[in-house]
């Protein structure tokens, strides 16, 4: 017979850090890290703004994009994801298709100096329509099925012009199949898609539409991003895509979502993304700056808990700080 009182005594591995580490069972790698970045379509070559609302976060001109990811590389960035805001707009979204559009240029020069530097596009239109919404709008409605060849027309000059994935974030029916019949056609059997496959209508996103300028000028996103309530429907989406070949499958955004996150990688078996988008990085910001949390412990007590629910690979805007951080040798938390 055991002498102690027979209950479970989980203080005895929590009693040092080589016993925590010992039990460890979630990591956060650096090659989960994927970052965002705004470029801008501009005349001049040193352009950089801070994103009022997402403070450490910029949009920028390409030169400037450059020099920031040669600091990135080096502290071990090994994937970014694209965001262009072009000079001009219109109701087809024509410069999100141009070859010689920001996104497009911007692909061609990151690629030419860091080969090896995996270049994720957003596919979408929003940034790119005069009325804000990520499909063709005819009497007040986004039309699904002709927005389908304007979205494959941009995911094949971002590939013609050197991207390693493309990420349609519309949320159009149908787009995933596609999109990849289309790069199929073209040769480009071999390139990924990264679906934005569970993407909810979420308050989360403000600060983003504020740093692209892609606020929809009237209406909302809710005819075509999910209905936070729904779980049981976000299969569906990701069922859908899979079979239309989608590669991985991302939640968006991950906090609100963790449940999503864990469901679709238990049910099924294709690698799973999350995104901490722009209005979770800067509730942290914003508390942090107050002095009313400690934002390293809360950028890795977020992160960690969007891997521990399952996710493959995180985009976040902390990327690069988290980087540097444990590229440091102060270690990651
Ligand atoms: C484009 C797109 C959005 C985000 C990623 N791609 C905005 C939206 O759907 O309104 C949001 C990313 C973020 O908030 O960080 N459709």
């Amino acid at each position: 017979m055991r002498e102690d009182k027979g209950f479970f005594r989980g203080r005895r591995f929590r009693q040092t850090g080589f016993f925590r580490e010992l039990i460890k069972e979630t990591y956060l790698h650096p090659g989960d890290l994927v970052q965002p970045y705004f470029v801008v379509e501009t005349e001049e070559e040193d352009f950089i703004k801070e994103i009022p609302s997402m403070p450490g976060q910029y949009q920028l001109s390409i030169r400037n994009l450059i020099l920031r990811l040669k600091e990135a590389m080096e502290v071990g960035l090994k994937a970014i994801i694209l965001f262009g805001i072009p000079a001009t707009k219109d109701e087809m979204a024509s410069s999100a298709y141009d070859i010689d559009g920001i996104i497009q240029r911007t692909v061609r020069e990151v690629k030419e100096r860091f080969p090896e530097l995996i270049v994720i596009t957003d596919v979408c239109l929003c940034e790119y329509t005069s009325h804000g919404h990520c499909g063709i709008v005819k009497n007040g409605k986004v039309l699904n099925d002709p927005t389908l060849e304007l979205l494959a027309k941009t995911a094949l000059s971002h590939v013609e012009a050197g991207a390693d994935m493309v990420a349609p974030s519309d949320m159009m029916d149908g787009r995933i199949g596609y999109i990849r019949e289309v790069l199929d056609s073209n040769g480009f059997e071999d390139v990924p898609i990264m679906s934005y496959a569970v993407k909810y209508c979420s308050g989360f996103y403000g600060p983003f539409r504020e740093a692209a300028h892609s606020a929809p000028v009237f209406g909302d996103r809710r005819t075509y991003q999910m209905d936070p309530p729904n779980s049981r429907e976000a299969l569906r989406e990701a069922s859908a895509d899979i079979l239309e070949g989608a590669d991985v499958i991302m939640v968006k955004p991950a906090l609100a979502y963790l449940d999503i996150i864990h469901m679709i990688k238990g049910k099924f078996d294709v690698p799973v993304a999350a995104y901490q988008v722009s209005g979770e990085y800067s509730m942290i910001k914003a508390a942090a700056s107050r002095g009313w949390l400690d934002e390293d412990k809360i950028v890795y007590e977020t992160l960690i808990g969007i891997k521990r629910a399952g996710a493959d690979m995180i985009l976040s805007y902390f990327s690069v700080d988290v980087l540097r951080q444990m590229s440091s040798g102060k270690g990651w938390l």
